[in-house]
């Protein structure tokens, strides 16, 4: 049984003092879902107060992105031990924001994974297809090659050790959520690429989590499906109740008998 995560990408929001106060109401609201990992990932600067915050918590937390090299005349980026120095244990990596406003590629997104595993820290790894890849009946293709391009070089125990998040663009911030079944088909999809690539225990194992416009009301439908370990959560996870219900949504779709469920 692959434990369900339900990860928030706060993305560029949020000052220090309301992360902390958000982090602080989330820190009381969430304490009785033990069936769940959960993860936050705030802005840097505001990563290591949050890690404070957290002590003692079920909380994790993770950065938004990473750059590949440890240090030297970069002016601007933040390497995987400065991440890790911050409190983070988790990394997203590859999210369609980066690709697009920022050029990371699948080749710069297979380093940010190296070095991310390097520091011992879980890369949430994104892939996704854009509407106009979708309409012209490549999402596949797309995601194949993302899937090769981020994960070449690794091996089964590196696999073993990240996290995919399918996360169709079209989807991203728009209120435009994909279904269940379309995402289904697509994380059984990625499921059988990582099989073909590292064998059936990786792939049994690894968890996919589903991002793009997840709310209360279409959590529980989409962790009702078998290759839907969780959710990747930007816009939902800016406001704790709403973060707690998508929470609570995921975990019940996982723990009440599929007979009962379908609310
Ligand atoms: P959204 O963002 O939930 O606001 O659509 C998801 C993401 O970008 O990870």
């Amino acid at each position: 049984m692959r434990k369900p995560i339900i990860a928030g990408n706060w993305k560029l929001h949020k000052t220090v003092k309301e992360s902390i106060d958000l982090v602080t109401l989330l820190k009381r609201q969430v304490s009785e879902f033990g069936q769940a990992e959960i993860i936050i990932c705030p802005v840097y600067t505001a990563l290591a107060s949050v890690a404070e915050v957290l002590l003692g918590s079920e909380i994790q937390l993770g950065a938004q992105d990473l750059y590949w090299e440890e240090k030297g005349a970069f002016t601007g980026q933040v390497s995987a031990p400065l991440v890790k120095e911050a409190g983070a244990s988790f990394v997203i990596i590859g999210h369609s924001e980066r690709r697009q406003f920022f050029h990371d590629t699948d080749e710069t997104v297979n380093k940010k994974i190296k070095a991310a595993l390097k520091w011992d820290l879980t890369p949430i790894v994104c892939v996704g297809e854009l509407l106009a890849e979708r309409e012209a009946n490549k999402t596949m293709q797309v995601v194949e090659k993302q899937v090769k391009g981020a994960f070449e070089g690794l091996s089964r125990e590196d696999l073993q050790k990240l996290t995919v998040a399918y996360e169709p663009v079209w989807a991203i911030g728009t209120g435009k959520v994909a279904t269940p079944e379309q995402a289904q088909e697509m994380h059984a999809f990625i499921r059988k690429q990582i099989y073909k690539l590292f064998g059936s225990d990786t792939a049994e194992g690894l968890r996919i989590l589903y991002g793009g416009s997840v709310k209360p009301d279409n959590i529980v439908g989409l962790m009702q499906k078998p290759d839907i370990d969780g959710a990747l959560v930007g816009g939902a996870s800016l406001e704790a109740q709403a973060f707690t219900d998508i929470i609570r949504g995921a975990v019940l779709a996982r723990t009440v008998p599929s007979s009962a469920k379908g609310r």
